[in-house]
Order: structure tokens, then sequence, then C-alpha cells
């Protein structure tokens, strides 16, 4: 694709999710809130299931980890030792021409002069650190010591439970503590959609272990969330390991990986999965003097343990299964003329709604009062969506365009009219193939719940 194709794409995409109630702009009625967004009916939908399945792969389908949910609010004293407070920093330099801010490594650069990107002004500051984290004043006072942030990762409240979830978790090393919250970052250029906003989600896995185990351990989760991207059906060839050089890596990591996904705006981080040694765990001890170790009852040592962590963003893998579902291709109309057809192809344990119900007529009342029998039938199951307005085309053409997979239609045969032995069957229309296949509904809950696991 060229990079207008890529543009058109995106814009397409930013439409979409708006006019079909995935995301909106925050505070959109009052001009809107520069980095910040707010998911409506489907995108909150679609962002729990990336949660729930995430937290059932991560806490719930394995022995050696357990979960956190720990505050917001965090203490100074967390962040001063995590090396937030005095190194979580963006260059920045201001446009003196246009009073833009910018990041400084952002500007354009015309014949080795850097300019600003959007006046083309030469009159720039010198670069500044800019510290990226949201400071609030917690109780009435406004002095120093009531300093509190807003976290801008869910790491740290890990690292200092540590030996309270040790403790009670009765865990041995290897094992890990996993948390999904937000986190907040005073982005200077937000941009890209929810790509990189001011307040986000994070999924973070805290995988803890004995020093010489921590390379083999990076390898190994770098393929476990490789294998769960492509569990929630993200395209692998879109996919891209980057190897993170020594260079570029924090001082203290042994090794990092960063995986990318090719957005229409380009290749960008979705995750890091980064060998952390024991920095993190190091700090909170020596800052708060106290004993954050681990002894291992077999060896009768007592050492720090090192971590591994894979650190994805929530939004960021949204984006990404909203730019790799989203699809065009041709379907009849009613007159049987082809039309373009969008289709959101969400893998099916991800879409917002796995099915959608239809009485092929809404005055029809035994025609409704079955369809509404269906929908009572599968509600327990999954999130399902009646629909009785319009003709059917139009109908799945409006469920293709969320990504529902599965249409039941209940029509004349399911009440009988066209021979006892479709009494009580229905279609059941693949969105992919469009094709139909004829079901008896007292199988629906087992046959579509199998589908969408
Ligand atoms: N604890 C490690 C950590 O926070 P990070 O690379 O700064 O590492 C991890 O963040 C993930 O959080 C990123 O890969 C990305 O998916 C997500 N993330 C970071 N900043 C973000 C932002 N401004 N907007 C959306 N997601 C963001």
């Amino acid at each position: 694709m060229t990079g207008e194709e890529n543009a058109q794409r995106m814009e397409k995409i930013v439409s979409l999710c708006k006019r079909r109630g995935f995301i909106f702009q925050s505070s959109e009625v009052y001009g809107g809130l520069n980095g910040v967004w707010d998911y409506g009916p489907l995108g909150v939908e679609l962002k729990n299931n990336l949660k729930q399945y995430w937290w059932q792969v991560t806490v719930r389908e394995r022995d050696d980890v357990v979960g956190l949910d720990g505050a917001i609010l965090t203490h100074p004293a967390v962040l001063k030792a995590s090396g937030h407070v005095d190194t979580f920093t963006d260059p920045m330099v201001d446009c003196r021409t246009c009073k833009t801010r910018l990041r400084a490594d952002q500007l354009a650069e015309k014949k080795g002069i850097k300019q600003c990107p959007n006046c083309g002004g030469k009159d720039l500051t010198e670069a500044r650190p800019f510290n990226l984290m949201f400071q609030t004043q917690m109780g009435a006072s406004a002095d120093p010591a009531s300093i509190a942030y807003l976290r801008p990762e869910t790491a740290q409240s890990i690292f200092v439970q540590f030996k309270n979830v040790l403790d009670v978790s009765r865990k041995k090393l290897p094992f890990g503590i996993a948390q999904i919250g937000k986190a907040f970052r005073n982005e200077i250029n937000p941009r890209n959609f929810t790509f990189r906003s001011r307040e986000f989600e994070q999924m973070e896995l805290e995988y803890f272990c004995r020093p010489e185990q921590g390379m083999d351990l990076l390898a190994y989760w770098l393929k476990e969330r490789i294998k769960f991207y492509e569990e929630i059906g993200i395209s692998r060839k879109r996919l891209h390991i980057l190897d993170v050089p020594e260079k570029e890596r924090a001082f203290y990591s042994k090794g990092t990986f960063d995986i990318e996904y090719e957005f229409p705006f380009g290749r960008q981080e979705l995750e890091g999965v980064a060998y952390r040694t024991d920095f993190d765990l190091q700090q909170h001890i020596k800052a708060s003097g106290k004993a954050l170790d681990y002894f291992d009852e077999e060896t009768k040592e007592r050492f720090v343990p090192h971590v591994v962590e894979p650190s994805a963003g929530v939004d960021r893998t949204v984006l990404a299964l909203i730019c790799d579902a989203y699809d065009e291709d041709s379907a009849p109309d009613e007159k049987g003329k082809m039309e373009t057809r969008i289709v959101m192809r969400f893998h099916p344990r991800m879409a917002p709604v796995k099915c959608a119900i239809f009485p092929l007529l809404r005055n029809k009342e035994p025609l409704v009062a079955k369809a509404r029998e269906v929908q009572a039938l599968l509600r327990p199951h999954m999130n399902v969506f009646y629909d009785e307005g319009g003709a059917i085309g139009r109908r799945y053409r409006r469920q293709d365009e969320i990504g529902t997979p599965f249409g039941i239609t209940i029509d004349f045969e399911t009440l009988g009219e066209k021979g006892q032995e479709l009494r009580d069957t229905v279609t059941l229309r693949d969105r992919d193939s469009m094709k139909q296949e004829r079901v008896a509904i007292k199988d629906l809950p087992q046959l579509v719940s199998s589908k969408i696991r």
C-alpha cells in the first residue's frame, strides 16, 4: 500500500470507530481533551474481551502467576526510587514563532538546520527535559509533602508489593505477578489516534526468577507473547520483533525485544519484553531499607530475584485489533447488485458482539417471539444483539461492519410453516464466508460457544 492509501485506510478506521461506537474523543462536546479517549459500547466490549483473555492465559491458566490490582495514586518515594522522578523525561523544544512545544526528536530538518514541523520556524529554544508524569496533590494542604503521582506504569506497585505477594501466595521461583490497569503519561505529542495517549491501560507481568534463568525466560516470554497475539487474531505477518540494541536499552536491561505491529501509520511498538535484571527490587531495597529478597528453602540461599517483564498496552492492542480486522470486500445488495461491504474480521474470541439475532419480519408476532426466545437462550453464554429493523441484508451489513461473527435468522421454517422437520431450526450465517447453515435452536448455545472460545 502507498502512504496515501494507508492514510485513507486510517481515516476510514477512525471514522468507523466513531460512527459505530468503538472510540470517541474524550470531552468532545467541549472541543476534546487532547490525547484522551472514551470507549463506546462496542469499544468497551472489545477492550474487555482483550483484557479478560490476557488475564485468562497469563494468570488463571498458570500455576506460577498471581494477580494484583495496585493503586493509581503513587507515593513519590516509589517513583523517586524507580528513577521516574529524575529521568522519566522527553527532551522538549519550544518554537518561538508559533509557540508550539515539540519533542526534540520530532523536529524537521532541512539542509542540516532544525525546523519547527508546524510552521517551519527556525527560532527554537534549547532542548530541556520535560517530566512525563502527572503530579497531583493529596489532601487539603499544598505543601511539597502532599505531592503524589498518577502512576506512569503499573509495574512499580508490583515491585513494591513483591514481598507481601510472595508471603501470601507462597510461590517458589520462578513466579510472576500480573496486573492490568491505567497508566498516565503527559506525552508532549499525543498522536496516531489512540496509539500515543496521555491516559492508557497496560497489561504487565513481572516474572521473578533466579539470575541464571533470566535470558532463557526472556526468550520464553517473547514466544508466549507472540503466540498470544496470534491467538487474538492478529496476523503474524504484520507482527515484527525488534531485538533492541544494547545502546538503546535501559542501562540495567540485559536484553529487550519490542513486539511491533504494522499500523497504517507505520511499524510501531505494541509491547516490550525486557529482562530488567534485579534493578527495580534493588532500587526499592536501597530506598526503603526493607528486605525485598527471596529465601530458597532448598539451597538455603537468600538473594534478590531478577525479573523478566512482558509489558503490553491495552489501547495499542485494541487499535491493532481494529486495524487488522478492517476489510472491504463485495457482497450483493437487496437487488442482487454487488456493493462494497465493510467487514471487521475480528477473531470471534475478540468480537464485541458474538451473535446477532434477527426475526425475518418485525410485524409477525410469532417470529419476534421466537427471536426473543433465542436471545434469552444465548444471553447467559455470550454478548448477543437483537435487531428487527430494516431488510435482512441491511441488518447483516450492519453486523459485518462491527465484526459480529454469527447471524441467526428466525424465519417461517422456524415456525414449522414449511414442514415439521424444520420447526425450531434457524439459519446461522457466517460473517466471513456469508454462508448459511440450518441449525436446531437447542444446539445453538453449545455450537456458537465452541466457536467463540
Ligand atoms: N513497565 C515498562 C513500561 O511501562 P513502556 O515501553 O514504557 O514500558 C509498555 O510501556 C507499553 O505500554 C508499550 O509497549 C505500549 O504498548 C504502552 N504504552 C506506553 N506509552 C503509551 C502511550 N502514551 N499511549 C498508549 N500506550 C502506551
